[in-house]
C-alpha cells in the first residue's frame, strides 16, 4: 500500500465528495461530519462510476397495515450515494447496499495528519 496525501482538510466540504484518481484508482473521498470515508469509484453491480451519483438521505416508506404507502420520510443520519447507471444505493459511512447487504462498496483507507488528508492504495 502507498500513501498519498489528496488534499488539505479545508478543502474537503462537509456533505459533499471529491473524485480523484489516486495511483491509477478512481476513488471517491465523501466528508461526512467531519469524518472521511473513500470508496474506489467502481459499483459491485456492473462497473459503473457510482461515486459519481448523487447523495440522498436514505428514503423510508411508511407502509400501512394493508402494505400500502402512506408517505415517506428521510432518515437524516443515513446518507446515500446512488449509482448513476441503474440506481444502486449504497450507505457512504458504510458503503453496504440499501436492500442487499451481500452487495458493498470496495473500501479505500483514508485518514487524516496535521491538516492533510491521506489515502492509501496498492
Ligand atoms: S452499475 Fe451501478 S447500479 Fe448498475
Amino acid at each position: 500500500m502507498t500513501e498519498h496525501a489528496i488534499g488539505n482538510l479545508d478543502e474537503f466540504i462537509d456533505g459533499e465528495k471529491e473524485l480523484l484518481s489516486v495511483g491509477g484508482i478512481d476513488i471517491g473521498v465523501f466528508r461526512l461530519d467531519g469524518e472521511f470515508h473513500a470508496w474506489k469509484n467502481v459499483c459491485p453491480h456492473q462497473g459503473g462510476p457510482v461515486c459519481q451519483g448523487r447523495i440522498f438521505k436514505r428514503v423510508i416508506d411508511n407502509l400501512g397495515p394493508d402494505k400500502q404507502q402512506h408517505g415517506r420520510a428521510y432518515d437524516e443520519s443515513q446518507l446515500h450515494i446512488v449509482c448513476p447507471w441503474h440506481g444502486a444505493e449504497f450507505n457512504i459511512r458504510t458503503g453496504i447496499h440499501a436492500g442487499i447487504p451481500e452487495l458493498s462498496l470496495d473500501p479505500v483507507e483514508v485518514f487524516v495528519r496535521g491538516e492533510k488528508v491521506y489515502v492509501r492504495v496498492d
